[in-house]
C-alpha cells in the first residue's frame, strides 16, 4: 500500500518508558518488552508494528493477559482493542522469540561474523519486538542484555556490566529507529573527550580482534568532529560514553544510533597498506556525519519518514562543511558537485525522480537517495547563501532552541529561518516539494558603453506525477572578470524568482567575461552561449575556484560531446588544461581535478540533456581518444608531474600529501595510455600505500597486463575483505567493454564471491554498473547478468536488490535496441514470484517511464 504525507495522524498513546530484556541466542533470542503507555485518545485501539518473524510468547496488560477476543494480529501488526485497555496509564508487556541467524536482510537484529548487531532505521525495530515503530513516538530506553559474549552494548550510559549481563540506560527520549544493540567478541581502542562545559566522555571504537591497529584514524576523526561541532554549531555531546562499532555485514554506510553508532567496517578500518586516500577521507566524513546526527537527527528527529531530508540534508550539509574546514574547501566543493551531478542529476533525469521531500512512497528504504541526501544538502546551502552566514547561524540557534526534543517537519525548519531572518520562504519551499533539475539559460546584452544586462530564463522539465513546475527561487552567484583577467565585479548573489528575469551591471570599462553560478550556487543545469576561447579564459583567470574548474569541465564536455558525434574537437581543452596542470603554485588536488576527464556516464548525461541519444561506444571512443591526445601532447609535463608529485616518508592521509598523490595518479593514468603500462608496473611493485597501488593496478588492467598484479594482491590480501572488495570491483570497472559482463560472470562463480555480504555484492555488481560502455553493451549481457543477480539477491536481502536496481534508472535515454533489452529484463524482474516490496516498487516506477 502507498503511504501519503497528507495522511499523517499523531499516535494516540505516549510511551513514557521502554524497558527491553534480551536473552541472546543465535537462532532463538527472547525479547521481553515493557512499555509504559498513557492514552492520549481514550477511544483508540492500541496498534503495534511487528512482523511475521515475531513469535509471540506472552502478552500482558498491567500483568493480566487480555481477553483473546480483543487481540488480533496480521502480517504486519498486533492490535489490542480499546475495550481491553485501562483508562489511564498502563504497562504493556510482550515476550517474543526471534531468529537472528536467519536474518539475511540485515534489518532488525542479525548476526555478522558471530556478532549480534542491529539496524533499525527506518523500520527495522518492528522485526525485534512489537512497538509503535514510527519516529514521532519517543521514549527513554532501559535495556538488559543476557549473553555469554564478552562485550554487550546498547544506547545511552552503562548501568551495570558483569559476566553474562549488561544493563544500559538512555535518558534521552528517542524513536525506535535509533535503538541499537551489539554483542560479540570485540576489542576497543579507547580515548576520552572533555566537552566545552566539562563533561567527560569515554570514547570507544569497537572492532574484531586483530583489527585494532586499523581503528586509530576513526578515533581521531571522531575527536575532530566533536570539537568542530562545539566550535562551529555550539553543540555538545550529552552522554558519558560514545561507542562506535565496525560491522562487516551492513546494508549501508553507517547509522547514528544514540550513543552507539554502527558502521560498515569499510568506513572505520584503515591502514596505509589497505586503504586509499579516498577511503580515509570518507571515513573522516562519515564518522563526522554520524556524530553530527546526535543533534541533527537524534535530539531533533523527524516527525515521519517524509521528513527524512530534515535530518539527512542538514547532516550532509554539516559534514560537507566539516570536510571543507579539515581539508581544501574548493576541492571539496568540486568533488561534491561531481557527485551531485553523477548521482542526483542522473536520478532527477529519469523515472525515479522525486522531490527532496517526497509526498508518497511504498517502501521508505527506497528513498534514502541522492535527492534526499545530496540535493537536500544543496537546498540548505542555497538557504544559507540567501540569508547570509549570520542569518544562518541565528536560524540554527533558534532551531536547536525551539525544537530540541521534537520530532519536527520541514515546515518547522523553514519557520525558524523565517522567524530568525524575516524572510518569506513560501516560494523557496518548492525546492522541497517539486522534483526535477531546473534548466537555467543565460544570455548577455552589452550596450557598448559600460552596461551589461544578464537575462535569465528558468524551466524545469516534468517528472513523474509532476507535469507543471512553477518558477523557483534561484540564487545565482555572479562575478565579472575584465579582459585583462582581473575581477571587475566581486561576487553578487542575483536572486531569481520569476520564470524570466534580468539583472544589470553598470559603469564597466570594457565588456567583461561573466563568471556565473559561482560555487555552484544552485543545483541547476546552466545553458549559456559561450565559445571555447572564453571558457579557456575563465579556466585561466576566474577568481572563483569552482567556476574555474567548471570552465575546464565545460571545455572538456564540449569537446567530448562533439567527438562522440563524430566531429573534430579538443585542441582548446588540451592546450588550456595543460597550462593549468603546469601551474606549480596551484593546489595539486585542484590540478588533478582539472586533468581528469569527465566520466562516460557524465558525458552521456550531458548528451541526453542536450536532446541527443547517447551512444555508449562512441562516448567511450571519444573519451579514450581525447585522453590519449592529451597524453601525447603533454608527455614531458606529465612525466615531470609524475616524478615531482611522489611523496617521500611515512604515509599520511592528510590533505596535502593526498593532493600530491592525486595529481601523480592523474598523470599516471594519462601516461599509461602511451607507455604501455611500464610506469604502472613499477609503481605497483614499489608503492608503500594503497592509493598508488590501486591506481597502478587499474592502469595495468587497462593495458591488458594486470594478471600478475591481481595474483599478487590475492596472495597478499586474500583474507582481507575490504581489500578483496577492491580486487573484485577494479577488474570489472577497468575491463574492456566487450568483456566486462563475461569477467563479472566469471568472478561471480568464485568461492570468495560471498554475495550475501553487501560490500562484496556491490563491489562486483556496482563495478559493472560503473563501467558505462560495459554495462550498456549492445549485446545485452550486462543487463541480463545484473537482472539475474537482482532476482537472486532479492530473496535474501531486498534493500540491496532495490538499491542495485538503480543501475537501470537511466534506461529511457538510450537507443531503441537498448531500451528493448532493458525493458525485457525489468519485466522479467517484475515477474519474480515473491518479489519484495522494495524491488517491486523500484521496478514498477522504472517501467512506468515508457
Ligand atoms: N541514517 C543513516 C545515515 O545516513 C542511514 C540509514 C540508512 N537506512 C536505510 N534504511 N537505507 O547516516
Ligand atoms: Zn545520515
Amino acid at each position: 500500500p502507498v503511504q501519503y504525507l497528507s495522511n499523517y495522524r499523531p499516535y494516540p498513546f505516549a510511551v513514557e518508558e521502554t524497558r527491553l530484556t534480551f536473552v541472546l541466542n543465535p537462532d532463538d533470542t527472547e525479547v521481553r518488552a515493557e512499555l509504559a503507555l498513557s492514552p492520549v485518545d481514550q477511544n483508540a485501539d492500541l496498534v503495534l508494528d511487528g512482523g511475521k518473524g515475531l513469535r509471540l510468547i506472552a502478552l500482558g496488560i498491567d500483568g493480566q493477559e487480555p481477553d483473546p477476543a480483543h487481540v488480533s494480529r496480521d502480517d504486519e501488526r498486533l492490535t489490542i482493542a480499546a475495550a481491553a485497555l485501562p483508562d489511564g496509564p498502563f504497562t504493556l508487556a510482550t515476550t517474543v522469540r526471534i531468529d537472528p541467524s536467519a536474518n539475511t536482510a540485515f534489518e532488525g537484529l542479525y548476526l555478522s561474523g558471530g556478532m549480534f548487531c542491529t539496524q533499525c532505521e527506518a523500520e527495522g525495530f518492528r522485526h525485534i519486538t512489537f512497538y509503535p515503530d514510527r519516529p514521532d513516538v519517543m521514549a527513554p530506553f532501559r535495556v538488559r542484555i543476557h549473553s555469554d559474549l564478552p562485550v554487550l552494548l546498547s544506547n545511552g550510559n552503562p548501568v551495570e556490566t558483569r559476566q553474562g549481563f549488561a544493563e544500559w540506560h538512555d535518558p534521552w527520549p528517542k524513536p525506535a529507529y535509533l535503538f541499537a544493540l551489539v554483542a560479540g567478541d570485540l576489542r576497543a581502542i579507547s580515548d576520552a573527550f572533555q566537552t566545552a562545559s566539562g563533561r567527560d566522555v569515554a570514547l570507544n571504537v569497537w572492532v574484531r580482534p586483530g583489527d585494532e591497529t586499523r581503528a586509530g584514524f576513526a578515533m581521531e576523526s571522531l575527536i575532530k568532529s566533536m570539537k568542530w561541532d562545539e566550535q562551529v554549531y555550539g553543540r555538545e555531546y550529552d552522554l558519558d560514553v560514545f561507542n562506535i562499532v565496525a560491522v562487516d555485514d551492513f546494508n549501508m554506510g553507517a547509522m547514528e544510533n544514540k550513543g552507539l553508532n554502527i558502521f560498515n567496517s569499510k568506513l572505520v578500518l584503515a591502514s596505509p597498506e589497505t586503504a586509499t586516500d579516498l577511503d580515509y577521507e570518507r571515513i573522516e566524513a562519515v564518522i563526522a556525519h554520524e556524530y553530527f546526527h546526535n543533534w541533527t537527527g537524534n535530539r531533533i528527529t523527524c516527525r515521519d519518514w517524509f521528513q527524512l531530508c530534515l535530518k539527512e540534508g542538514l547532516t550532509v550539509f554539516r559534514d560537507q562543511q566539516f570536510t571543507s574546514d579539515m581539508r581544501s574547501a574548493p576541492v571539496k566543493r568540486i568533488a561534491d558537485v561531481q557527485t551531485l551531478r553523477a548521482r542526483q542529476f542522473r536520478e532527477d533525469q529519469g523515472p525515479l525522480a522525486h522531490p527532496v521531500r517526497p509526498d508518497h512512497y511504498e517502501e521508505i528504504n527506497n528513498f534514502y537517495t541522492a535527492t534526499v541526501y545530496e540535493k537536500g544538502a544543496e537546498v540548505i546551502g542555497m538557504l544559507k547563501r540567501l540569508v547570509g552566514d549570520e542569518g544562518y547561524a541565528r536560524a540554527l540557534d533558534l532551531y536547536f532552541d525551539r525544537h530540541d526534543g521534537d520530532a519536527a517537519t520541514i515546515e518547522d525548519w523553514l519557520k525558524v529561518f523565517e522567524d530568525a531572518t524575516g524572510r518569506d520562504l513560501t516560494q523557496f519551499k518548492r525546492w522541497y516539494t517539486d522534483a526535477g533539475t531546473p534548466h537555467l539559460t543565460m544570455t548577455e546584452e552589452w550596450d557598448g558603453k559600460g552596461g551589461l544586462v544578464l537575462h535569465f530564463e528558468q524551466q524545469t522539465p516534468p517528472t513523474p506525477g509532476q507535469d507543471h513546475k512553477p518558477p523557483r527561487v534561484i540564487p545565482i552567484a555572479t562575478g565579472l572578470i575584465g579582459p585583462n583577467g582581473d575581477e571587475v565585479a566581486a561576487t553578487r548573489v542575483l536572486e531569481m524568482t520569476e520564470a524570466r528575469q534580468s539583472f544589470s551591471f553598470d559603469g564597466l570599462g570594457a565588456r567583461p567575461v561573466v563568471s556565473v553560478l559561482r560555487g555552484f550556487s544552485a543545483p541547476v543545469v546552466l545553458h549559456r552561449q559561450i565559445d571555447d576561447a572564453t571558457r579557456a579564459f575563465l579556466l585561466a583567470h576566474d577568481t572563483d575556484p569552482f567556476s574555474r574548474w567548471e570552465a575546464g569541465r565545460e571545455l572538456a564536455l564540449s569537446a567530448l560531446t562533439a567527438l562522440a558525434q563524430g566531429q573534430d574537437a579538443g585542441d582548446d581543452f588540451i592546450g588550456s588544461v595543460a597550462r593549468l596542470a603546469a601551474e606549480d603554485a596551484t593546489d595539486p588536488a585542484f590540478r588533478a581535478l582539472c586533468l581528469n576527464l569527465p566520466g562516460e556516464e557524465e558525458i552521456a548525461t550531458r548528451l541526453s540533456s542536450l536532446g541527443h541519444v547517447p551512444d555508449p561506444d562512441a562516448i567511450h571512443a571519444a573519451r579514450d581518444g581525447l585522453a590519449t591526445r592529451l597524453a601525447q601532447a603533454n608527455h614531458e609535463l606529465l612525466d615531470r608531474l609524475y616524478q615531482d608529485m611522489a611523496v617521500d616518508g611515512p604515509y599520511s592521509p592528510d590533505a596535502q600529501p593526498a593532493a600530491k598523490r592525486s595529481l601523480r595518479i592523474a598523470a599516471l593514468g594519462l601516461l599509461n595510455r602511451i607507455d604501455g603500462g611500464d610506469r604502472a608496473e613499477v609503481l605497483f611493485g614499489t608503492a608503500g600505500n594503497m592509493t598508488e597501488r590501486m591506481a597502478a593496478l587499474a592502469c595495468l588492467i587497462r593495458r591488458g597486463r594486470g594478471q600478475a598484479a591481481l595474483d599478487a594482491m590475492l596472495d597478499e590480501f586474500g583474507d582481507n575483505r575490504l581489500v578483496m572488495d577492491k580486487w573484485f570491483s577494479v577488474q570489472v570497472m577497468a575491463a574492456p567493454s566487450d568483456d566486462a559482463a563475461a569477467i563479472a560472470e566469471r568472478l561471480s562463480q568464485r568461492q570468495d564471491f560471498d554475495w550475501k555480504n553487501p560490500n562484496r555484492f556491490r563491489a562486483l555488481l556496482g563495478g559493472l554498473a560503473a563501467n558505462h560502455a560495459g554495462f550498456h553493451h549492445a549485446g545485452g549481457a550486462g543487463y541480463a547478468f545484473t537482472a539475474d543477480w537482482l532476482m537472486r539477491v532479492d530473496a535474501v536481502n531486498p534493500q540491496i536488490a532495490a538499491r542495485m536496481s538503480t543501475a537501470f534508472e537511466t534506461w529511457p535515454r538510450y537507443d531503441e535496441n537498448r531500451q528493448q533489452l532493458v525493458r525485457e529484463q525489468l519485466q522479467r524482474v517484475a515477474g519474480l514470484t515473491d518479489i519484495s516490496r522494495n524491488l517491486r516498487e523500484m521496478v514498477s516506477r522504472m517501467l512506468e517511464a515508457k
